[in-house]
């Protein structure tokens, strides 16, 4: 049975965690909904894992559709949300809604997730949310804003940080989002906002409380040239890679494949 909205909000009242990872192609796709993995997000972190830009502001709404479409192909049974770029939906509500039905119409994705919360992006949410699209909301370390935070830190370290984030995720609930990503928050004020609301929390690098987990999966498979504190490789895929292309390399040169 596929995964449905409904049922992760039920995840969350039966205690049972929800697991989320992020794809960007085909092939990953296929092997993350066949391991079981509830929720798959085409992040806009593919600007960097997969196209090699610097940060996720250049990718442009037509590459992730383009990346989306092929990861729709691969997923069967897990929900399958799609980021909106940088600059794709913060203009207008009316603006979000063209690409978010974009992402919808073109791809067959069941969700939209956008970044930051209460004022302007709770009545985006709630516009779109009003227009039958489902919306995963996203506060805390929200990697479209890098400059204004001066880096990939840490945020709501303060009293006064943690209350302005608690206070966009219950505006990102109110306006109807069916669940929220918290990033690289402290992991006492997580706990507190995963107690405060309904939906589902998903954290990355907010320690254990959350309702969900999600890890950008190149630093999962530990491909990723960099990955940031929080995460975890269970894998090392990348020097594999490197050991298996050598050793292909070896044996052209050698002449000893083919046999
Ligand atoms: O783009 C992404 O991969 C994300 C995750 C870090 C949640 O937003």
């Amino acid at each position: 049975m596929a995964v449905t909205i409904q049922q992760l909000i039920r995840y969350k009242k039966e205690g049972r965690s929800i697991v989320a990872l992020t794809a960007w192609d085909y092939l990953l796709a296929q092997a993350l909904d066949q391991a079981g993995v509830d929720l798959i997000l085409v992040g806009d972190s593919l600007a960097m894992v997969a196209l090699g830009y610097e940060t996720t502001l250049p990718l442009t709404l037509d590459e992730i559709l383009h990346h989306a479409k092929a990861v729709r192909r691969g997923v069967k049974q897990a929900l399958l949300v799609v980021d909106l770029p940088f600059l794709s939906y913060q203009e207008s509500p009316v603006q979000a809604l063209r690409s978010a039905g974009r992402v919808l119409k073109e791809t067959g994705a069941q969700a939209v997730k956008l970044e930051g919360g209460y004022p302007a992006m709770a009545e985006t949410v709630a516009r779109l949310v009003q227009t039958g699209i489902p919306v995963m909301g996203h506060v805390g370390l929200t990697p479209q804003s890098v400059h204004q935070f001066g880096g990939y830190r840490k945020q709501g370290k303060t009293p006064e940080a943690g209350d302005r984030i608690l206070d966009e995720a219950i505006a990102l609930e109110k306006a109807g989002a069916f669940a929220i990503v918290l990033e690289h928050i402290p992991a006492d004020l997580s706990l507190h906002i995963t107690e405060k609301l309904t939906i589902p929390t998903i954290g990355i690098g907010a320690g254990a409380h959350c309702d969900g987990q999600v890890l950008v999966t190149s630093d999962l498979l530990g491909l990723s040239s960099w990955s940031p504190p929080f995460a975890k490789a269970y894998a090392n895929l990348r020097e594999a890679t490197i050991q298996a292309v050598e050793s292909f390399r070896n044996e052209v040169r050698g002449k000893t494949f083919p046999e």
